[in-house]
């Protein structure tokens, strides 16, 4: 496999995820903590009160990157935590936490990459309509604005969204994430609103950046397979490219919305102003991509609209939750650059879950998630090869952490987390990737 000696490999996390200290120095409530108090809401009926308890024990998190040489963090911020009601106030207390860890991170020879959303909204904006509220766009605005002011001397790396698929289907359509929400009118409304902060960030980010620094957003994307080459089937995978990957990256790509997809939505489809699609096209120096699974559909005319089948192959290996498809990073990649053609490309996310644990020599022997990611690797190195330009790859994710509506029953750490007692033991992986991190720069 050949990288570039100065690829970036890294390694991800998110606020919620892994800082617990939901009460301290002044963080107000988000919409996570609220639903994971929920009863019936996460599987193992855990919340991220405590998690991996970041938010006291970074510099050993930072030690321990620094231990696998990985060159660039990603993580997120909790807004929360900068701003308790979502707008006004500054809370200084949540902004030097990021600025000490920013600092510790520098340090110890780490590019901090931050996202500035990575699900954990203020409940206080919740209240008012949360993403489903046109005003949220320009509060979101507001606190990247707050950010970069912040720390854009030291962090040049930025990203406004995390999986905005996500933040509105999971969150607004289907309900089984934060806030909980399930009617699909308000999920489309709440996508352009997403696209739209986007949009009305990037240019009060760039202003404090200045020159030298990148502006990005890091989606999720799923190569789509017709289960056979039918016509049928082939605009079944159509129709759901359109749903899942078009819906965002057109808009992105100053190419509006899809007309197909938004032919489907019908009824449903969001308010748009004047003015918005060009606002939220704000050029980006770089596209980030979240890889995790491919999608394989059939025409199905007796199901409701879309009339989709899922028949993604029942013979590919899975990890605890999801099935294994290496080449599919690599179709994806190059659809996103022969289709939009960003200046940059990044992996921002891709990782596997099992269910490994120590052993009696205290080891976690996770022989799966090796052959998981080498075989990911090999599949960024070809698109690369292929004129794809990709400059990093960050791991999901650097430690066992709270994952959402699954609580704490899928791992997905190169580093094992006794939540009990907060020891952390990289796994087999986490030692691999050291070597391969050192083998090729
Ligand atoms: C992605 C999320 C990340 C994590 C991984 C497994 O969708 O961005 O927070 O949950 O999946």
């Amino acid at each position: 496999m050949d990288f570039p000696k100065d690829f970036m490999w890294g390694v991800a996390t998110s606020s919620y995820q892994i800082e617990g200290a939901v009460h301290a120095d002044g963080r107000g409530e988000s919409i996570w903590d609220r639903f994971t108090h929920t009863p019936g809401a996460i599987k193992d009926g855990s919340t991220g009160d405590v998690a991996c308890d970041h938010y006291h024990r970074y510099r050993e998190d930072v030690a321990l990157m620094q231990s696998l040489g990985v060159k660039a963090y990603r993580f997120s911020v909790a807004w929360p935590r900068i701003l308790p009601q979502g707008t006004g106030e500054v809370n200084q207390a949540g902004l030097d936490f990021y600025s000490r860890l920013v600092d510790a991170l520098l340090e110890a020879g780490i590019t901090p990459f931050v996202t500035l959303y990575h699900w954990d909204l203020p409940q206080a904006l919740e209240d008012r309509g949360g993403w489903n509220n046109r005003d949220t766009a320009e509060a979101f605005a507001a606190y990247a604005d707050v950010m970069t002011r912040r720390l854009g001397d030291r962090a040049r790396y930025w990203m406004t969204h995390n999986e905005p698929w996500c933040t509105a289907f999971l969150g607004y359509d289907m309900g089984i994430f934060a806030p909980g929400i399930k009617d699909l009118k308000v999920t489309l409304q709440v996508s352009h609103h997403l696209l739209l902060s986007h949009g009305l960030a990037v240019p009060a980010m760039r202003a404090n950046l200045g020159d030298g620094a990148a502006v990005g957003i890091a989606p999720n994307f799923m190569p789509v397979y017709p289960a056979t080459d039918a016509p049928e089937d082939r605009a079944a995978a159509r129709r759901l490219d359109g749903l899942f990957n078009r819906w965002f990256a057109d808009p992105l790509f100053g190419k509006g919305y899809p007309q197909d997809t938004w032919d489907l939505y019908g009824e449903n489809v969001p308010d748009v102003q004047p003015g918005d699609i060009e606002t939220l096209a704000a050029p980006v120096d770089f596209l980030g991509v979240n890889y995790y699974n491919p999608g394989t559909v059939a025409d199905a005319p007796d199901a409701p609209p879309p009339h989709l089948r899922d028949v993604s192959d029942p013979d590919l290996e899975r990890t605890a939750d999801r099935i294994i498809y290496p080449e599919g990073l690599y179709d994806i990649l190059v659809q996103l650059h022969r289709d939009y053609n960003p200046p940059a490309l990044y992996i921002t996310e891709n990782g596997a879950a099992f269910h490994d644990e120590p052993g009696e020599d205290s080891r976690v022997h996770d022989a799966g998630r090796i052959a998981f990611l080498e075989a990911h690797f090999a599949q960024a190195a070809r698109a690369l090869k292929a004129g794809v330009p990709l400059k990093g790859y960050f791991v999901w994710t650097l430690m066992d952490n709270f994952e959402w509506a699954a609580g704490y029953t899928l791992r997905y750490g190169i580093t094992w987390v006794d939540f009990e007692t907060q020891r952390r033991i990289p796994k087999d992986s986490a030692l691999w990737y050291r070597d391969f991190i050192r083998k090729h720069s």
